[in-house]
């Protein structure tokens, strides 16, 4: 997501070339050869959208802020009104990169009541996303929120029903719904290339500090320059403490651990490939293992769910991992495994491997067959040549394929621009709040079970614990 730099761009509309916006999806023979896999080079339309002026304003102007408003601003006709953030800091930053004059406040309230301003951005920790939601809504804005597009699960009722009201486009920020290598896997399960979906095992590792949330903490970081009475007000009351402020992931008072912040990203893009609408048994484990840092979310987590047959799918089981101190050194796969195949997504990219079974059943080899008499394995085998055709005795093979997205794509610039396509032609958005709730739900209920230790029961239809 964050390679998308204005280099990587260009480079990629260069290699889109000016008079198609097709790119060649030939086999890369010499790679294929290479790899025992056949590589394509996935198809990509470029996306054309009227250019009028969109005016946004990002309220949260840190590390994601600052990602999604770099993509915002490739995005043509969109322009930057203003920046809200609690963090002095980060508003001094504001202004040093986007001029003096930009109109900054730590008050989100005085962007909404601008009537210049058409959409906004939240991209603030995640206690404060259904607040800030509701009250952009309320206030006529489109809305762009970041995942987890709610910190409880009892907050998601309200803001799906006044985004529907609203009739202004509210979107969720987890940009994988808008790969084309996710695209391509909801396909590839779709056609049944892999037989039928029985199981989806997705896994987001990390190993070092910055992936286990310590980013840097400024020196000036104080309750004043934070804004910490402002910064809790939709939380508990509590003492000034940076990490909670800069570090929050790791803190259950103000983040989500884990779930909010990975899993929902697992379970969107599952949700997204297998058209589901959620599981219907959430469990959830986890442990303290490295970064003993006085956080209260744990490091290491897993989670099961159990997916009900629908019309969409047969019924799966999703596992769900996150390690923040594996010897992988990080990987970031969800992987669907079907009864005659595997779609591996890493990223953009997705590779197909196949498994048949043969036809005839096992017959000999490791089996129970050799412990018999020697008369009673000759006649069985007989019958066994008789019925069944050496053909039928094979595993028949598929060719493996490789799909890979063209060099410079960025999900994140599709993600935000499908945002803006919507705001100026009224589509409609994928990851809606139905779509946000429905991954964000059974994500903060790993944390319910988590703490509960217990198997927490979910109707995926109605969107309701039970
Ligand atoms: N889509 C993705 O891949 C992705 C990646 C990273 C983060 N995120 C999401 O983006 C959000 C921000 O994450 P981050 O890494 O940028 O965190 P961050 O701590 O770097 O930035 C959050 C900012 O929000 C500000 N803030 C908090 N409450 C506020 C309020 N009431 N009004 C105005 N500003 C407020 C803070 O001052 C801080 O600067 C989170 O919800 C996170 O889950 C999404």
């Amino acid at each position: 997501m964050k390679n998308d730099t204005p280099r990587s761009r260009r480079k990629f509309l260069q290699q889109i070339g000016a008079t198609g916006a097709m790119l060649g999806a030939a086999p890369l023979t010499s790679l294929a050869a290479k790899e025992k896999a056949e590589e394509r080079i996935l198809h990509y339309e470029r996306k054309t959208s009227a250019n009028d002026k969109v005016r946004l304003a990002v309220i949260g102007y840190g590390v994601q802020g600052h990602f999604d408003l770099n993509t915002a601003l490739k995005v043509p006709g969109v322009e930057l009104a203003a920046i809200c953030d609690l963090y002095t800091g980060r508003l001094e930053n504001a202004r040093e990169l986007h001029g003096k004059d930009l109109f900054t406040t730590i008050n989100y309230k005085d962007i909404l009541d601008r009537k210049d301003i058409d959409a906004v951005f939240i991209c603030t920790t995640d206690v404060w996303h259904a607040r800030i939601a509701l009250d952009a809504l309320a206030k006529g804005k489109h809305v762009y929120c970041e995942k987890p597009m709610v910190y409880k699960i009892n907050e998601g009722y309200p803001v799906m029903e006044a985004a529907k009201k609203s009739g202004k486009v509210f979107q969720v920020g987890s940009q994988r719904v808008s790969s084309i290598g996710y695209a391509k896997a909801k396909e590839l399960l779709a056609a049944g290339e892999i037989g039928k979906l029985n199981m989806v095992n997705a896994v987001y590792d990390r190993q070092s500090s910055i992936g286990a949330w310590q980013y840097t903490i400024p020196k000036d970081a104080s309750a004043l320059t934070t804004n910490w009475d402002k910064f809790i007000e939709v939380t508990e009351k509590m003492a000034f403490d940076a990490k909670k402020f800069f570090w929050w992931r790791a803190f259950k008072e103000v983040g989500t651990g884990v779930a909010g912040d990975l899993f929902i990203h697992l379970l969107s893009g599952t949700h997204f490939i297998t058209n589901s609408l959620g599981p219907e048994s959430i469990f959830s484990t986890g442990q303290f293992s490295y970064w003993k840092d006085g956080r209260n979310l744990p490091d290491v987590m897993s989670g099961v769910m159990q997916y009900p047959a629908s019309k969409a799918h047969d019924p799966f089981l999703l596992t769900l991992q996150v390690n923040f101190i594996s010897g992988t050194g990080g990987q970031e796969v969800i992987r669907l495994i079907g009864s005659e195949g595997v779609i591996e997504v890493n990223g953009n990219n997705i590779t197909v491997k196949h498994s048949l079974m043969p036809e005839a059943p096992g017959f000999g080899g490791y089996d129970s067959l050799f412990t018999f008499s020697k008369a009673m394995q000759a006649e069985m085998q007989k019958e066994f040549e008789a019925k069944w055709t050496p053909e039928q005795r094979k595993r028949k093979t598929k060719e493996d394929i490789v799909f890979k997205a063209p060099e410079g794509y960025s999900d994140h610039l599709d993600h935000i621009t499908n945002f803006f396509d919507a705001v100026r032609t009224g589509k409609p958005v994928v990851e809606d709040a139905e779509f946000g709730f429905r991954a964000v739900a059974p994500a903060l209920a790993c944390n319910e079970s988590y703490f509960s230790k217990k198997i927490i029961q979910w109707d995926p239809v109605r969107m309701k614990l039970k």
